[in-house]
């Protein structure tokens, strides 16, 4: 079964010198369109994608200057340590979202899940959000922390989340977002960025060619830029930017020790899912040789089914799609 987590905690005045984080921005610009899992197959010529820009800034190996900043905040990492009851927190990504003239919400979601010995690097992601949504494989779950951080505040660009569980109302946090952070469950927890402003042209769409970076002027203003081609400018101070932060959570080291000594193969997968669907009298079995093959999502999804929580805007991804 899946677990509901605690409401978030919200943290004031979580970085001393907001400059600095501006610097990371700007040294690791230029910034590029979401792809991943709610954009699967999307084609980078046609102007399908939002002003909704993703980078990595920690991840596996790579990790960007300045990036201690947030990987290894103190407070931060406390709050999470707290939040769990837990020992031992291990920082392990960071990634910042830059947002811009979206007149529909983000998608409602819980982050990907990862289990011991399988994650996004080995193991399809719709497969991993089957083995989720199953129950099946708590067990190996590996549970991740998660905050949230914003730079500013913007017209529109807050976050609704569901702490009492999907079929409850959301609640929001709005206004007074600046230098803010929740720490929470994000992974267990259903949440969705609202609309994000300025709204007067509505949603504005780019390729997933385009690029946001800062102007190539004198002003404080960012652009994006698509095909060659000026397509959008606004003050960095307009643009929604939030970063991310998540960290894997051991209830303390021995137990750290005994889940990663129990790492789930893709054989374990196919023959835990086997066990439960002759179980229920399915006839239905993973095909780890085709496992690129879509009828094989949309027989799982069918048995397993995703909760979809109450009182969620639209997504943008559905908006046009
Ligand atoms: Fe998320």
């Amino acid at each position: 079964m899946i677990h509901y987590s605690d409401p978030p905690v919200l943290l004031r005045d979580v970085v001393p010198d907001v400059n600095e984080v501006i610097g990371i921005l700007e040294r690791n610009a230029p910034y590029t369109p979401l792809g991943g899992w709610y954009r699967p197959g999307v084609d980078d010529t046609a102007a399908t994608s939002p002003l909704w820009f993703q980078n990595d800034w920690v991840h596996a190996d790579f990790a960007v200057e300045g990036s201690d900043l947030f990987m290894w905040h103190e407070e931060v990492a406390a709050t999470a340590r707290r939040f769990y009851d837990a020992e031992v927190v291990v920082p392990k990504s960071l990634y910042v979202n830059v947002m811009a003239a979206i007149a529909e919400s983000g998608p409602a979601h819980t982050d990907n899940p990862a289990f011991e010995g399988r994650n996004r690097t080995n193991t399809p992601m719709w497969l991993l959000r089957m083995m989720l949504w199953s129950g099946l494989f708590d067990r190996w779950a590996i549970v991740q922390a998660t905050s949230i951080w914003w730079l500013n505040d913007v017209e529109g660009g807050g976050l609704r989340y569901w702490p009492d569980g999907p079929e409850k109302p959301p609640q929001r946090h709005t206004d007074r977002m600046a230098n803010t952070a929740l720490v929470g469950d994000n992974h267990g927890m259903f949440h969705q960025v609202e609309p994000v402003g300025p709204f007067e042209a509505g949603t504005r769409f780019v390729t997933g060619r385009a690029e946001l970076a800062p102007a190539q002027d004198d002003s404080s203003d960012w652009a994006v830029t698509d095909r060659g081609k000026e397509v959008y400018r606004a003050p960095l101070d307009s643009y929604r930017v939030s970063v991310l932060w998540k960290a894997d959570i051991y209830r303390n080291e021995e137990e750290r020790r005994r889940l990663q000594a129990d790492a789930l193969s893709l054989e374990d997968v196919a023959r835990i899912f086997g066990e439960d669907l002759a179980a229920r009298g399915s006839d239905f079995r993973l095909d780890l040789e085709h496992l690129d093959d879509p009828s094989q999502q949309k027989a799982l999804a069918k048995i397993y089914p995703e909760a979809r929580p109450i009182d969620a805007g639209p997504s943008v991804f559905d908006a046009y799609s």
